[in-house]
């Protein structure tokens, strides 16, 4: 699984976006945090599930996995300014609006996402796929999903939100994305509509499943450990201050029991990857 990895990794940094102009640093602002890596836990996904159906196509999909990519960097770019989470670290590095100023950030997390549909658009996979391809990262990386999940996490800062509320919550701010990487990977391949749901489905448990570790490890673990900036929840409405600390770890592992499950049920290269991927970041 990490072969593909490593080459979505140089194509990667191949394929920044790169403009001449001259602004002093604007084409290093754009790459400083895409750059700074991260898991790629989203194109871990979208592309596994191209190469359990189609290896050949793993390479046309790499567009569209940088896509998803580039639209979660900038999510963590504005999701560390001063006005939602006010965060000094990201990735192991200076954040952006320290790095530079809050105007850079700004308009580097505006650049990304704009850049993300730009490359599928420019992927070489067919119109039709393509065109399916931007309305399900556009709405679930935004209105429908990412942005909305965001706008009531930042909105009902110390206000206790009930247990479902939290779901909602979360499974918009940070779910969504997560299922539409599955379910991208599931387009380009041509999986029927069935199958495209249910994997949408499981990515919106795995994605649940992601945040609660999200949220356990700005409660148990240092910045250096995370690489970002920590004990930054205390105003939010985070699965640990809902729920207790040990409460949210009993959730976490009976959700990664469940959804290892779950995965044994899709067909057979999928479900072996689906179950590698749970083990490797949630046990
Ligand atoms: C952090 O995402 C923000 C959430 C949606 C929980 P990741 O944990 O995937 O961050 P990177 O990409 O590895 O930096
Ligand atoms: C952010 O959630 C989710 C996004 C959509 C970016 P968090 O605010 O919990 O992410 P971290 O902990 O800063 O990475
Ligand atoms: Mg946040
Ligand atoms: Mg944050
Ligand atoms: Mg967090």
């Amino acid at each position: 699984m990490s072969d593909f990895l490593r080459e979505f990794e140089l194509f990667l940094e191949a394929n920044l976006p790169k403009v001449d102009s001259f602004h002093p640093f604007y084409n290093d602002a754009l790459k400083k945090m895409v750059l700074a890596g991260g898991k790629r836990f989203r194109p871990l996904l979208l592309l596994s599930v191209v190469n359990a159906y189609e290896p050949l196509l793993v390479k046309n999909a790499f567009w569209v996995a940088l896509g998803v990519e580039l639209l979660h960097t900038y999510s963590l770019i504005h999701d560390d300014l001063p006005a939602m989470d006010d965060a000094d670290l990201r990735r192991g590095e200076t954040t952006l609006h320290k790095a530079y100023d809050e105007v850079t950030a700004i308009l580097a997390g505006d650049a990304l996402n704009t850049h993300s549909f730009y490359l599928i658009a420019n992927a070489p996979l067919s119109d039709e796929v393509k065109i399916k391809l931007i309305k399900e990262l556009s709405y679930h990386g935004g209105v429908g999903g990412m942005v909305l999940g965001q706008a009531i996490d930042c909105y009902f800062e110390n206000q206790t939100l009930t247990l479902e509320e939290l779901k909602f919550l979360h499974i918009h701010k940070t779910a969504k994305l997560i299922a539409s990487s599955l379910k991208m990977g599931a387009i380009i391949v041509s999986l029927d509509k069935n199958k495209q749901d249910e994997l949408f489905e499981f990515g919106e448990k795995l994605g649940l499943l992601f945040q609660i570790q999200d949220d356990i490890i700005d409660a148990t673990k240092d910045e250096k450990e995370a690489g970002k900036t920590t004990s930054n929840d205390g105003d939010k409405n985070s699965f640990v201050n809902l729920m207790g600390l040990e409460n949210a770890i009993v959730e976490r592992d009976s959700l990664a029991d469940e959804l290892r499950d779950r995965a044994e049920g899709f067909d057979e290269a999928l479900s072996q990857v689906l179950v590698e991927i749970i083990e490797k970041y949630f046990k």
